[in-house]
């Protein structure tokens, strides 16, 4: 079997020492010295009042706040408050009182009181008092205040005290209000399933569990199961269709209010969020949903040499929930999207396999002159900059041309394309992001041209593939990702582009679209080379062609 397995116990190990929570048999009040105190619980405390015999005495010493447990059956376990105070003693105390406030609830106090005899015996020394019959909550915030009985003024002392949360490995196996049962899982990946154990949830009551997506809450899908409580094994296997991030287990015990616990075997894969890639050819916008919540920023850039990707100008998006579209795209093989979160930096190529390559150009040779052609599937106007390689890359416009849907047009050139490290460079000007067609390196003689045959033969390729890709019509693009054991591990992707042509859904009108597109095939292949021909030197007012001026002149 070649599906791999993977057994990961969802976060609880062996608990240190110091994070068991101390337990407690009964709760009560204790007094070191072998003072034999006494606690009640105290509705109304009196206010307080001026003692001009304790001012600048100190009463309190130490104030020590800790949570203990106390059990009656394994699963059910309360936790409570244990308050240490360590007081002087003298005649005028009583004894002290402990308080304690939590938002929305009533103030809580206990008095505790020292007998008579013993004030006087034990004034002066330090006497440790301690009390531990406050019940609380998990992740309770309380506000502990400890005054001296009678209630002496400026004598007050307070601390607040936050309750261990569900988190707390010990709560989480005793409270009940945290018993949330251990997920253990194994993902088989080939046919797409998760095998859960359950353990350590509450003993009596049924059991569910379902996969769900996590976004403000956790939105189920339909894979749910019910364990029942005599069921032996505690056990189920869920299937899921895509491996995202927010993908979770989820389990909870059947009762009121019940914790639940979530895990996410997925949520390291970030890579898979780059799915899910669409293109509209109809209204050229490019867009992408994320299946989870991600914080990332995507801009478009164009791919150079297998790892650059320049940056296309404002093309930065910043996303969190919502989809994210690019209006009038070039669909051209080098534009590319560039996602980047924490985790890292990814780049998908959706048009990378050229199937929605609008427009091409190739370098000819006419009437003894260079000549750049532009062939077109769809009506466009493209924009034409001569370049010069140097310390700096620095280019001129020449001109825009319009090509009309499944024509082409030829542009004569100025001469000193022939020179070395002049360049044209083309782009679509009729769209908002566009990547641009670099050429360089012409090497012409007397005033030819002499292409590469490999120019040629790529040329016809690519016209060629422009035809097969209008047969397919005006359809959406989906890319997805395949998934690779290997890119778990890297943080930067470079070039990751799988794409899927849907079919269109008529498939009558995908006939009509074939006849009329081999016709269109024979009308471009029929043309020559050199029908459209505008000589940029000589015949710059002609009017199919907007020239701009023409500071370069052929050597
Ligand atoms: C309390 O202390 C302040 C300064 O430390 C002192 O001025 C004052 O006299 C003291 N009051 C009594 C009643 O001892
Ligand atoms: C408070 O009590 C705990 C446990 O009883 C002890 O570990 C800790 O040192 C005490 N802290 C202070 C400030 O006395
Ligand atoms: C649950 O576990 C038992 C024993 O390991 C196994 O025989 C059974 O097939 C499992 N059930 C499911 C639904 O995975
Ligand atoms: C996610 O990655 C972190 C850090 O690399 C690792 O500790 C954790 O176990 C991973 N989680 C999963 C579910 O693979
Ligand atoms: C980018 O946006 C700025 C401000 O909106 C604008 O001035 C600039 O021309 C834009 N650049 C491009 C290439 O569109």
């Amino acid at each position: 079997m070649r599906c791999a397995l993977l057994l990961v116990l969802a976060g609880w190990g062996v608990l240190a020492q110091e994070d068991w929570i101390q337990r407690a048999m009964n709760c009560g009040t204790h007094c070191s010295q072998g003072l034999q105190c006494k606690a009640k619980r105290h509705l109304f405390l009196a206010p307080c009042k001026r003692e001009p015999a304790l001012i600048n005495s100190t009463l309190f010493h130490n104030l020590n706040i800790s949570t203990v447990m106390k059990c009656e059956k394994k699963q059910q376990c309360s936790l409570h408050l244990k308050v240490t105070a360590t007081v002087e003693m003298t005649e005028l105390l009583h004894g002290l009182s402990v308080c304690t406030l939590s938002a929305g609830m009533l103030e809580d106090c206990r008095v505790v009181t020292f007998p008579r005899m013993a004030r006087a015996k034990l004034a002066g020394q330090l006497v440790q008092v301690q009390d531990d019959c406050f019940e609380v909550s998990p992740n309770q915030n309380v506000h502990v205040m400890l005054r001296t009985f009678p209630n002496y003024c400026d004598m007050t002392w307070s601390q607040v005290y936050r309750v261990q949360g569900c988190g707390h490995a010990d709560l989480r196996s005793h409270v009940p209000a945290c018993i949330t049962g251990k997920i253990a899982y194994a993902v088989d990946m080939d046919r797409q399933e998760i095998s859960v154990r359950v353990s350590d949830m509450l003993e009596d009551r049924n059991y569910h569990l379902r996969l769900c997506h996590r976004w403000d809450i956790c939105t189920g899908t339909e894979a749910y199961i019910l364990l029942k409580r005599e069921d032996h094994f505690k056990n189920a296997t869920l299937q899921f269709s895509s491996p995202l991030p927010c993908l979770c287990i989820e389990g909870w015990s059947s009762m009121v209010d019940a914790p639940r616990v979530q895990v996410c075997p997925f949520k390291n894969r970030t890579a898979e969020l780059w799915s899910g890639v669409t293109f509209d050819p109809e209204r050229e916008a490019l867009s992408w949903e994320p299946g989870c919540p991600v914080k990332a920023v995507i801009t478009l850039c164009q791919r150079e040499g297998e790892s650059d990707c320049e940056d296309l100008a404002n093309s930065t998006q910043i996303v969190g929930r919502k989809k994210v579209t690019y209006a009038k795209v070039d669909p051209h093989p080098s534009l590319c999207m560039k996602f980047t979160t924490d985790a890292g930096s990814w780049i998908k190529c959706p048009f990378a396999d050229r199937n929605f390559l609008a427009w091409d150009l190739t370098m000819t040779t006419g009437q003894g002159q260079p000549q750049a052609a532009l062939a077109s599937r769809i009506r466009t106007k493209l924009s034409l900059q001569v370049c010069q390689k140097g310390e700096r890359f620095e280019c001129t416009k020449i001109t825009s041309v319009t090509v009309e849907k499944m024509s082409h047009v030829s542009v004569n050139l100025p001469g000193d394309i022939c020179q070395p490290d002049v360049c044209i460079r083309v782009r679509r000007a009729d769209v908002q992001f566009s990547t641009h067609v670099l050429q360089c390196h012409f090497q012409c003689t007397r005033g030819e041209l002499y292409l590469c045959k490999g120019i040629f033969v790529s040329a016809f390729t690519c016209v060629t593939l422009m035809i097969v890709a209008g047969l397919v019509g005006n359809i959406v693009l989906t890319v997805y990702q395949k998934r690779r054991a290997k890119r778990r591990h890297a943080s930067y992707r470079q070039f990751e582009h799988t794409a899927v042509i849907l079919p269109p859904a008529a498939a009558a009108d995908s006939v009509d679209h074939a006849q009329q597109s081999s016709r269109d095939l024979k009308l471009m292949l029929g043309l020559d080379v050199s029908v459209t021909l505008t000589d940029l030197v000589k015949e710059h007012d002609q009017q199919s062609l907007s020239v701009g001026p023409l500071q370069a002149s052929c050597g």
